[in-house]
């Protein structure tokens, strides 16, 4: 093949990819429009939907520590902004815990702030357990 033949060929491939990727989203955006409006929930049966806005208003631990690390505290600690500990540096987050008093000590730093550490870090209606758990996956303590 000479290199125009592979400049095309390769130029055809890109397109046909992206052909693929437009079908994939207009799939979804079908079958999202497909959906029914509602869901049927039967007379003495739980029904999901009902049941995970109740745990949710609840605050019943709906939410996985990874949830509450991408929501809240990515933010600063993914990039260690303003000298946050960053996730995974066991070490950084050891340090801190030996000064603290271990993980209950980093808990209640948390939850009142430190500098530029904003209350509960930002979730105003994170519960405890959910903090010490985002704590624990960003430390791995
Ligand atoms: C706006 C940025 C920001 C966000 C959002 C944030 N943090 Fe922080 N965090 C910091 C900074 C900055 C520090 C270091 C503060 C210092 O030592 O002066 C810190 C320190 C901490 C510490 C160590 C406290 C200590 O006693 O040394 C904990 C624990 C912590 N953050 C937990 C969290 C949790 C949990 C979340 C998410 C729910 C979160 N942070 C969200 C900026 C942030």
């Amino acid at each position: 093949m000479n290199l125009i033949k592979k400049i095309l060929a390769a130029q055809t491939a890109v397109v046909a990819l992206w052909a693929m990727n437009a079908q994939a989203t207009t799939n979804d955006a079908i079958a999202a429009r497909l959906k029914p409006v509602g869901e049927v929930c039967i007379q003495g049966e739980e029904c999901a939907a009902a049941v995970a806005g109740a745990a949710a208003a609840a605050g019943g631990g709906a939410r996985s520590a990874q949830d509450v690390v991408a929501k809240f505290c990515n933010a600063c600690h993914s990039i260690g902004l303003l000298d946050a500990p960053k996730v995974g540096d066991s070490a950084a987050w050891k340090a801190r815990a030996d000064k603290e008093g271990g993980l209950d000590g980093l808990l209640a730093t948390a939850i009142k702030g430190l500098n530029a550490m904003p209350p509960k870090g930002t979730c105003a209606d994170c519960s405890d357990d959910e903090l010490r758990e985002a704590i624990q996956h960003m430390s791995g303590l």
